[in-house]
């Protein structure tokens, strides 16, 4: 049934990644110039809900931001409502309270209708719990990590493909020169996506995924392999969360205020000491980290970016509440929040993906 609604909110939450703006700008435009609706930009995600800030958006104020990096209106991967640190004790440890009461009063207050969530599934998750308390939500699918449940691609994804397979292909001809081995790791969490794609498309000689438990032995073996063929170098391409099938996945560094709080990073460096000494052979590793999210989106991802938020707010006008934009078999189409949140996607063993790599002869470090 269609819906006569006068004001909603639009935050990005989590971490950021290239097309946030140019969602806020379909947002806004489509439902101030299409629906004459009146669009409230939440400052830094949840924590804009949590502490009431949030300012009218004009068409004018998105005007011009498509191809701009990161978010006007900011971001947080840190705040959720429900399990939100006020402090720290005696101890030094976090006091999390549940603050869902006061961000229900402050989205009533400022009337808002309903609240579009731009996020990966930690926002999808914020999202649910709000709805559980009768919060109208639209959810539209973010993350460079492409590892949101029920749609093929979330924007951003492509776009830190490109990032990857630039510093691949750049790292490919300095490995070539100095005859080494080099390890790049991408980001992604626990999905091998990023680096499977960004691996695949620089012809990496070697991709590590965390679907794929490696063993050190078989990379080792690669590695010497190409150089009796006077393959006098190797590029292997590393998610932040592989890890090898007798060990753990390498923590950088525990940020407890987050919903979750493990932050990957490292594997590279330690997979590049243990292969040099194996092997004889010289290694490096380079770490791309937040590069992967910086900068302006590709074509493909302000495309993507516009189709997403011009059909949440279709989703707003048909009152189709609690539902996320997703892309599936190429058709924009939407599921239930609830399905994608608590959940994460990986990349399946029978993918037609790992078979193509696989196919021209790269090893997956279980061979
Ligand atoms: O989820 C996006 C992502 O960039 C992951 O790939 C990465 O593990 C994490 O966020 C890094 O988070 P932070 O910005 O807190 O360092």
């Amino acid at each position: 049934m269609r819906q006569r609604l006068r004001r909603i909110g639009v935050l990005t939450g989590g971490g950021d990644c290239a097309g946030l703006n140019a969602v806020i700008r379909a947002v806004a435009k489509s439902a101030i110039l299409e629906y004459g609706m009146e669009v409230y930009g939440i400052a830094d995600g949840f924590l804009g809900l949590i502490e009431d800030r949030m300012h009218e958006l004009t068409a004018n104020d998105v005007s011009n931001i498509l191809t701009q990096g990161g978010t006007i209106l900011g971001t947080s991967n840190k705040a959720v409502p429900d399990r939100f640190v006020t402090g720290r004790d005696a101890n030094g440890d976090p006091i999390v309270e549940d603050v869902t009461p006061r961000v229900l009063e402050h989205i009533a207050a400022r009337g808002l209708e309903a609240v579009i969530v731009i996020g990966g599934d930690g926002s999808m998750s914020g999202a649910a719990r709000l709805m559980q308390h009768g919060v109208r939500m639209i959810g539209v699918p973010k993350t460079i990590d492409n590892d949101l449940r029920h749609t093929d691609l979330t924007f951003g994804f492509q776009t830190a493909v490109e990032v990857a397979t630039e510093a691949l292909d750049r790292i490919h001809t300095t490995a070539a020169s100095h005859h080494r081995v080099m390890l790049v790791e991408t980001m992604g969490r626990n999905a091998g996506w990023l680096a499977l794609h960004a691996g695949i498309a620089s012809g990496a000689d070697v991709i590590l995924i965390p679907e794929i438990p490696y063993h050190p032995e078989a990379v080792y073996r690669c590695c010497q392999a190409r150089a009796e063929h006077r393959k006098n170098f190797t590029i292997i391409a590393v998610a932040e969360g592989a890890r090898p099938v007798d060990g753990q996945v390498v923590v950088e560094s525990i940020v407890p205020e987050s919903p979750d709080p493990i932050r990957l990073g490292g594997v590279s460096t330690v997979l590049a000491r243990q292969l040099s000494e194996a092997t004889g052979l010289e290694c490096r590793s380079t770490i791309l980290g937040h590069v992967q999210r910086g900068g302006t989106p590709c074509a493909f991802d302000r495309v993507l970016a516009t189709v997403f938020g011009q059909h949440a707010v279709q989703l707003v006008v048909e009152g189709r509440w609690n539902q996320m934009v997703a892309l599936q078999h190429g058709v924009i189409c939407h599921v239930g929040i609830e399905k994608v949140a608590h959940h994460q996607r990986q990349v399946p063993r029978d993918a037609p993906i790992l078979r193509a790599a696989r196919a021209v002869g790269t090893c997956m470090g279980d061979a």
